[in-house]
């Protein structure tokens, strides 16, 4: 077959063509899969930036007095590093002073999207070890700190109504979440009810107030219990029908409660005989396991099974120490409750100090925390695998 010098002409054109298309696609792909590569490794050197082992160094950057006995800590990474992603409403768990057996917990009041600063917000309690140990601190001091934890936050409602109640230092978490949800332009109503006995207990009062005053949906109750000069404040206690008063459309909304218990549950009981769901209703408990009441715990003996030996409860002492003393290495980290480290599951009947490191979850599932735990019967661990 014959090819004519124009048919020459165009299949050479054609394949320089082609190879030049072949070359161009070619880089394009290659400098697509460097970046690529690139945006994967500046991805890997900041989450191993953010990476945190067990406790980690904060620096105190800042101290403010929020009120008579409430200041706020801002604290910093000391390696600079960014803090990894929280969830408004959790909370950081620091080592107290020297002692790494002394831990005490406290919300993150800073709003989740501030990553280079944190701040926490700690009262001061007359007797207190380490809420008298934050108060001695001074702007410069490191402290010790475990990455935040805590499984009391609210980001899995989307647009659903809010509604908050404090009492006291609660205010805390509650804070953060708010402070969130207005900073990520929420729109849907969101009210808070605040109980304190006098008006100079309020925290962030001018924060608050101004908030409410920029965001329409935003409705704020601060609560005084004791009479008080200030007759701009509504004085009682937060109720139900207060609550119902104010709000009417209450049941519409999520509840998140943080306070004392007596508050907190009997406002439960209000809303769940008014046939509000228990599973919209969220609540956070302070306590730490040195407020815990062992009179509680029975004095009489009780078996319990642990790796297939029977051992024999006659102390008052929590199941993690227990076992240690029984010559056993149970797994620990925090040692009040809120890591979920010494976490197993367990048969028998147990009284936890607190169930912070446990998911709803994990707690159905009969999961308990040894280091809080206190047996009321006899219990059976299950083995691990
Ligand atoms: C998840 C979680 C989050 C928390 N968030 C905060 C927070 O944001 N801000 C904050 O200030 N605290 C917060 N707490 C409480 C905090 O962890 C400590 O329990 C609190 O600071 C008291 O510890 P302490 O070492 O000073 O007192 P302790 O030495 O443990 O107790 C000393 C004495 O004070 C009494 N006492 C303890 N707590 C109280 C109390 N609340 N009211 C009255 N008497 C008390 C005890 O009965 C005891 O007699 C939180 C606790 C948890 C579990
Ligand atoms: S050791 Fe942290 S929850 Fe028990």
């Amino acid at each position: 077959m014959l090819i004519t010098s124009e048919e020459l002409i165009q299949a050479t054109f054609h394949f320089f063509l082609g190879t030049l298309s072949f070359f161009l696609i070619f880089f394009i792909l290659r400098a697509q899969g460097k970046k690529k590569f690139l945006k994967l490794n500046e991805l890997q050197t900041l989450r191993k930036k953010n990476l945190w082992h067990e406790k980690s160094p904060l620096i105190v950057t800042k101290i403010t007095r929020e009120t008579h006995n409430i200041n706020i800590f801002h604290l910093k990474r000391k390696d600079e590093a960014q803090f990894p992603f929280f969830k408004a409403g959790q909370f950081l768990s620091f080592q107290i002073g020297n002692n790494p057996q002394l831990i005490r917990s406290y919300s993150l009041v800073s709003n989740s999207n501030q990553r280079n600063e944190i701040q926490i917000a700690v009262k001061k309690i007359p007797g207190g070890i380490g809420s008298q140990w934050f108060h001695s601190l001074h702007v410069g001091d490191l402290v010790l700190a475990y990455a935040p934890q805590g499984h009391f936050y609210d980001t899995q409602f989307a647009s659903q109504a809010r509604l908050y109640v404090a009492g006291g230092i609660g205010i805390t978490p509650l804070y953060s979440m708010i402070t969130s949800h207005l900073n990520h332009q929420a729109n849907f109503p969101i009210y808070l009810f605040y109980g304190v006995r006098t008006a100079q207990d309020l925290a962030f009062h001018v924060p608050l107030t101004h908030l409410a005053k920029e965001h329409f949906h935003f409705h704020y109750f601060p609560i005084l219990a004791d009479n008080d000069e200030n007759k701009e404040l509504t004085q009682g206690v937060i109720t139900g029908p207060f609550i119902q008063k104010l709000y009417p459309h209450w049941k519409e909304a999520v509840v998140f409660m943080c306070g004392p218990e007596g508050l907190t549950h009997s406002l439960s009981d209000f809303f769940l005989k008014n046939g509000f769901p228990k599973d919209r209703i969220f609540l956070e408990k302070f306590s730490n396991p040195s407020t815990f009441n062992l009179e509680q715990i029975p004095d009489d003996p009780l078996p319990i099974l642990w790796e297939n030996q029977k051992l024999q409860y006659n102390t008052k002492v929590n199941l993690l120490t227990f076992l240690e003393q029984n010559g056993f290495n149970p797994p620990f980290a925090c040692r009040v409750g809120v890591c979920g480290s010494c976490k197993h599951k367990a048969l028998g009947q147990t009284l936890m100090a607190t169930t912070s490191g446990l998911t709803p979850q994990e707690q159905a599932q009969g999961y308990i925390l040894t280091c809080v735990a206190y047996p009321l019967s006899p219990i059976e661990f299950e083995e691990t695998t």
